[in-house]
């Protein structure tokens, strides 16, 4: 970084000789209308000429108009240019009549040359405005104004890459107070970034541009809120590790998307030690076709293992895993159209390939689906578990990774309560060969199926937006990254442990939907926003652990430990085979009666008592004293 002037001094004397005579001149023609073109008085003119030079200048200059960017003189340009003539004007007269007791000078003459003094100042501006646009067409070479946001290392780069384009960087903007007035590759910092709008409109920028790639997602929103106050299109580099790679080039300027906002800074990714973990061993993903799952597969074929099963029961999205996720893999690959709940199916293909890792994502994650699919969501995302649990454990595996979710703690939903138990189950199991390990997180950006493909295609379609609540939040994560540290987590958990991944601030879904709404370049006012009121089962915020839970550090600081005292393996497996056979009874009271009392917390209340429930039968109600004493 330079720091110099932003204007040599030889600029500096232009500018002010320039201004001058246009003061000068000004005046003059003032006094020629005023007294029928002739110079009466000349003492009285030439006396006033050097007080209003000083005056006009003075007062140009704290209005910041000293600068010698005049051919990108906008409306907003003029505007603060006739508020400063205005200024001195009345300065000008103050200083004549209080100060100087010079009355002799008529009111008109004061009126006169502010109008001229903004006419003469305003049309050095134009004049030059047209005159450099002229010779950009003469020359063939129209060149897009920007504005630079960031003056770093990154800015540098760019703006050496924009010297071989169709653009011209006209200044930065910066909130470093130390890059003031100083340039950068010649280019000059023209304020902090909050100026953004207007700097925009006094320049006439057509594209503003964001270098700050070491930049959160909050620093991100505000950058991005000054862009469309601004009312200029603007896009940004893309993240710090790409640019380290010394990779800047214009190609890589993208638009702003809702990962960068919501993102927030990547933990250092340790892929060495996930590497250690996974090289030359066998991995299975279940649930490899959906967003996790995917992401999952993509990160674990870099780490190198012998072979990857990716185990799912949609066929169609398994294709595209194959067709577009993994397929220039050089791992050998098996994509398995298969359920997990068959059991049998799942035996053979942990034995047929040896398999030594499973990372389990397969699961129905939606909240209102499965509050009316009781029996289906527990199928699946419990007892399918227990039993590839057990599978898993006969076919010698030796590492078993549940992805677990935030709607597991304190569950209000049928969907949270069935993740719930999985932890449960992961956490109790007692220690064998095999290690099994639950993580937890949020929700991650853009899963399928996730609010925000829901509200970009009801903005794109023009529809209102629905929002739950107003004050709903919920805590988010990206899919890469929430991936890249599942993996971490993998590498220190140890058997039985829930580990939770550490996720920022919540955000409310109501401040997501307004961001959507700007991103698509439309105004908040444009697109309607409705309150759907809450689903069964939905919360109005999520938590990330217990009350009861003891959060211990791990090695990794993105990662948390919850230390809770669960049930024993044998009193909650006997429980969940007690919830299998009332499952299949269908009775939603009963099935959610007997949830509750295995998770205490489940935010639920019958409706009408069921007092079949401990008459059911004289097993279960012996099941049930002897499971609470254990508890
Ligand atoms: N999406 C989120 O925001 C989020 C956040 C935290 C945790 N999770 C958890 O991660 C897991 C995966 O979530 P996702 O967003 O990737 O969901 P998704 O719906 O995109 O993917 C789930 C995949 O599992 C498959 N699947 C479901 N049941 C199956 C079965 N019986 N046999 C084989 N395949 C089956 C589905 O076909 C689908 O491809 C879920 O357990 C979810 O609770 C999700």
């Amino acid at each position: 970084m330079q720091t110099k002037k932003v204007l040599p001094r030889w600029c500096m004397g232009i500018i002010f000789l320039a201004h001058s005579i246009a003061i000068c001149a000004a005046l003059f023609m003032a006094w020629l209308l005023r007294f029928d073109f002739t110079l009466p008085y000349p003492r009285l003119l030439l006396s006033a000429l050097p007080i209003l030079v000083t005056v006009r200048l003075a007062v140009l200059y704290c209005y910041k108009l000293s600068h010698g960017y005049w051919r990108y003189t906008g409306i907003g340009g003029l505007s603060r240019l006739m508020q400063a003539t205005f200024f001195g004007s009345l300065v000008f007269f103050a200083v004549m009549r209080g100060v100087g007791g010079i009355q002799g000078i008529p009111y008109s003459i004061y009126v006169l040359e502010g109008i001229l003094a903004f006419l003469s100042l305003a049309g050095i501006r134009r004049g030059l405005r047209r005159f450099f646009r002229a010779r950009r067409l003469h020359s063939g070479l129209v060149r897009l104004p920007v504005l630079i946001v960031g003056a770093g290392v990154a800015a540098a780069r760019l703006i050496r890459e924009l010297e071989k384009s169709n653009y011209i960087a006209i200044g930065l903007v910066d909130d470093d107070p130390q890059k003031l007035d100083a340039k950068l590759c010649g280019v000059p910092v023209l304020g902090s970034i909050d100026q953004l709008p207007r700097l925009a409109r006094a320049l006439c920028i057509g594209e503003i541009l964001i270098a700050i790639p070491s930049a959160t997602g909050v620093e991100l929103l505000r950058i991005t809120d000054f862009c469309q106050q601004a009312g200029v299109p603007f896009r940004t580099l893309p993240g710090l590790m790409e640019l380290t790679d010394g990779r800047v080039s214009l190609s890589e300027l993208r638009n702003v998307n809702l990962e960068d906002l919501l993102g927030r800074e990547l933990a250092n990714p340790q892929t060495e030690d996930v590497q250690t973990m996974l090289i030359g061993r066998v991995v299975m993903v279940t649930g490899a076709a959906g967003s996790i799952g995917s992401e999952l597969c993509r990160q674990i074929v870099r780490c190198g293992p012998m072979k990857l099963i990716c185990v799912d029961q949609a066929e169609t999205p398994l294709f595209n895993l194959q067709q577009h996720v993994l397929i220039n893999s050089k791992v050998e690959i098996i994509y398995s159209v298969t359920d997990i709940t068959d059991t049998e199916r799942m035996r053979q293909l942990l034995l047929e390939h040896n398999v030594c890792v499973i990372f389990h994502a397969a699961a129905y994650k939606h909240v209102p689906i499965t509050e009316d699919n009781l029996y289906e969501g527990l199928k699946n995302n419990v007892f399918g578990l227990l039993d590839l649990v057990e599978a898993a454990e006969q076919a010698q595996c030796e590492d078993f990774l549940l992805i677990s979710t935030d709607k597991a703690v304190k569950p209000s939903s049928v969907m949270g309560c069935t993740k719930r138990l999985g932890e449960m189950m992961i956490s109790a199991r007692e220690p064998a060969r095999m290690r099994c390990l639950a993580v937890r997180f949020g929700n991650v950006l853009g899963s399928q199926g996730s609010v925000i493909p829901v509200f970009q295609e009801q903005i794109r379609t023009r529809r209102c937006i629905t929002v739950t609540h107003p004050e709903m939040t919920r805590y988010f994560i990206t899919i890469p990254e929430a991936v890249s540290l599942v993996l971490q987590a993998f590498t220190v958990g140890e058997h039985g442990d829930i580990l939770v991944l550490k996720m920022g601030r919540p955000v409310r879904i109501l401040d997501l939907a307004k961001t959507l709404i700007r991103m698509s370049g439309k105004e908040e006012s444009e697109i309607e926003i409705v309150y759907s009121g809450m689903r069964p089962g939905e919360k109005l915020y999520e938590e990330l652990f217990y009350d009861s839970e003891v959060r211990l550090p791990t090695p990794l600081a993105e990662v948390m430990r919850a230390q809770d005292s669960l049930p024993a393996w044998p009193v909650l497996s006997c429980r969940l085979r007690e919830l299998q056979v009332l499952a299949y009874d269908k009775n939603p009271n009963l099935i959610r009666a007997k949830i509750k009392q295995i998770i205490p917390t489940y935010q639920w209340e019958p409706e009408v008592p069921p007092p079949e429930m401990l008459s059911h039968t004289a097993v279960f109600a012996e099941a049930f004293k002897l499971a609470d004493q254990d508890y």
